[in-house]
Parts: C-alpha cells; structure tokens; sequence
C-alpha cells in the first residue's frame, strides 16, 4: 500500500472494520464465471481463493453513464489515424483479411525483435488465452498462477478439464515467486502471469521475473499477459518479450484494447516459440476472428506514437488526481502500474456498486483476501471528478 504508518493503521482498521460489514451483508450475488473451485493442500502451499466479483442484478445503462469506469478502457482512443483507415477498409469488407494480417503480423514481429513465425494474432487477447488454455489443457493438468489475478486464461483450463493452483500474492502485492515454482508438479502444464497484475495493478520485479522465466520456462512453459505493459513506469523494458526472442519457453500476450484504444475493434497478438504456436494454431486458427478494419487500425495505431504518448500522459495524469484524491482522504491503496486503481472499502461491495449506480456510473466491486474492493478505471479528467464527487458523499 502507497501509505503513510498513521493511513497504513488507519487502513488495517477500516478493513477489520468491513469485515464485519460483509459479515453481515444481506445478498452477496457472486458472478460464477469468477467463482472457483478451490485447491487445496494440508500444507496451506495453495492459497485458498476467494477472488469473487459482486454483481448487483441492475446494471445502468451504458449509453447515459456520466463516468464510464469499469472495464479499465482508454477513455482517448483510438486514434483519428487509425479511425480513418478502419473506415476506408470497410469497403473491402468482402475480401478476406489473410494478407494485411500476415503483413501486420511480420510488422510486429520486426517491432518486438522476434522471428515472424513467433507472433500469434487473434480478436483481442482474451482469445488467444482461451486458444492456449484450450490446447494446453485438453487432457488435463494444472496451471499455476496468482489469487487474485485475471482469470480468462484459468476458467478455460478448468472448463477444458484442468485444475488451478493458485498461489496468493506476496504482501507487497507481486507474484509470489518462490512458491510458484515449488507449487509446479508433473501434472503443471503452464505458468500464467499477469504482469502488471488485474485486477491489483501492481508490478512483479522485472529482474526477478526475468530469471524465473528463465530457469522455470526449461521445465515448463511461462506465460506472461502483458495487456497493461505499456502504461507500467518503465514501459517497455518491463516485458519478457526479449525471452520469446531467445526461444525460451515462455509466451507473451498483448492488446491493442488498452493504450491504443481499441476494446472494440478487437485485436491483440501472442509471442512465442514457433512450435508451440503452430501447434496451437492446428487447433484453433488464431487470425480467423480478426477483421480487415481492425487490421488496418492496427497498424495506423502502431505508428501514432504522439497519439500513444499523449494517451500515456493523460491516463497518468488521470491517476495522480484519483491516487492524490485517495491520499487526501486517507484511504490507502494499491500501487498502480496500470490505468486502474484498487482501493478497499468499507462497505459491502454491491451496497457500493448500487450506490456509484445511482449517480450513472459504474466501477468494479471485488471481494477477495476477505477484504471488500473497488477497482476505478481511468477515465476522462472530467470522469474522475465527478466520481470523486460521488465517493464523497458515499464514503462519508
Ligand atoms: C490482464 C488482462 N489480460 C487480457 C485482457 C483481455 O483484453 P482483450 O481481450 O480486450 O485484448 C484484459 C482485459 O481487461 C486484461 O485485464
């Protein structure tokens, strides 16, 4: 936590504080797709999880929300570059996109230092997770990864007939590790890492992270969804993808919805080692999925560097103003890498949700380490005042 002893006790406080209140919280509507089968050992090795997600039966309607702040979209995007060539491409729509793909595939390729053989596309990353923990996990297994983090990647594995251990972060908040690579059997068949983390914004090491991957990636594969990379302070040189380089065992997933502003134009890529992406394409065809208008704004959207700084720039400035709101209130939170933010609460989630609800806007409410939150996405400036408006006449 970014907190001073006096807000660090103050937070330990409120948070015994909301344990009582989600004690006796009336109806807790938990969401199923984040609702886990638990494992387990005599050990405690497994942390036991509880990452769940609140969600109230009523869901304001989107098109009139004042501050749209919950699934940590760029609020800026996507460039007016990349608006025109989508545009323009819509008069192709009755070609398949094979080509302009494999031609943005070889760009990224040359943009990342891998080989072209090493770059997966698909319609956002979330689906080439799906593809992977589909392939990865079709006769069982386990995958490896942290409480809470983001779960994609975990609920196909199990739907597919894996199982997760799931190894609590480190009270800093990065990956724990150390007891990652012990909780790895014959039966691991992956190691999934967000890096920065979903939803606690935080950041693993990179040095460390770097020589896990090495050394455990030569036992079994890494992979490393890097959909926040480019808003963590050192940008770039916090990614792995100079691992997928090297040809060590380790897979890198990322997005064009966040810094590039482009959630729904659906688009995003995988590095990785030739073999294992051909041997996941075999099943499920990667590109198939991906249109000639995203294509193209794809590729616009790499180019606009000014466009991908200045959106850098704003969602940070963004951030500043919440985490100094946060400060000024003594509510303590996580460090952020990322354009969200996640602070506890002192009430019952959905209570929270339905009351940001009220005032047409809409954030997250997790519960997890017994513990009741609220992640905040960046949005606008204009967004993030009147939300801090709204917590303070709901967090009186
Ligand atoms: C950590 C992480 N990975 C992947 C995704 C999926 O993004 P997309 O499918 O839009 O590329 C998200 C979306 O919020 C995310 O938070």
């Amino acid at each position: 936590m970014e907190t001073s002893t006096n807000s660090r006790r103050d937070w330990i406080k409120k948070s015994l504080l909301s344990l009582g209140a989600v004690a006796v919280a009336p109806q807790v509507v938990w969401s199923n797709r984040v609702e886990n089968a638990l494992n387990t050992n005599s050990k405690f090795l497994f942390h036991n999880p509880s990452f769940n997600e609140y969600t109230p039966p009523r869901f304001p309607d989107l098109d009139s929300l004042k501050a749209r702040l919950m699934w940590n979209e760029n609020p800026h995007g996507p460039s007016k570059k990349a608006a025109e060539v989508f545009q323009e491409e819509v008069w192709k729509g009755n070609h398949y996109s094979w080509q302009s793909l494999g031609k943005l595939s070889d760009k990224i390729a040359a943009k990342e230092g891998v080989e072209p053989g090493q770059v997966m596309m698909g319609p956002g990353s979330s689906d080439l997770l799906e593809k992977t923990a589909l392939v990865f996990f079709q006769h069982g297994g386990n995958v490896v990864s942290a409480d809470p983090s983001y779960m994609s990647l975990v609920s196909v594995a199990k739907a597919a007939g894996g199982s997760w251990k799931s190894i609590k972060l480190t009270p800093d908040y990065q990956h724990d590790l150390d007891a990652m690579e012990e909780a790895i059997d014959a039966e691991t068949r992956l190691v999934y890492i967000t890096n920065p983390n979903n939803p606690t914004a935080t950041i693993t090491d990179t040095q460390k992270l770097k020589d896990f991957c090495r050394w455990v990636s030569r036992k079994v594969p890494v992979f490393i969804d890097e959909a926040y990379i480019e808003l963590s302070d050192a940008g770039m040189a916090n990614s792995m993808a100079p691992l997928v380089a090297e040809n060590e065992s380790v897979l890198v997933s990322r997005t064009f919805s966040k810094i590039y502003g482009m959630a729904g134009l659906r688009i995003g890529y995988m590095l990785g080692k030739k073999e294992t992406l051909d041997g996941i394409n075999e099943i499920t065809r990667g590109g198939m999925g991906i249109t000639g208008p995203s294509i193209a704004a794809a590729s616009a959207g790499m180019d606009d560097v000014e466009f991908l700084d200045s959106c850098r720039s704003r969602l940070i400035e963004a951030r500043n103003y919440f985490t100094g709101y946060l400060d000024s209130r003594n509510i303590a939170y996580m460090p952020s890498q990322t354009n969200f933010v996640i602070f506890p609460l002192e009430m019952a989630g959905d209570d929270f949700l339905n009351q940001v609800y009220d005032r047409e806007m809409a954030v997250r409410a997790f519960k997890f380490w017994n513990q009741d939150w609220c992640r905040v996405s960046m949005g606008k400036m204009e967004e993030m005042k009147l939300f801090t408006d709204a917590l303070d006449e709901i967090l009186v």
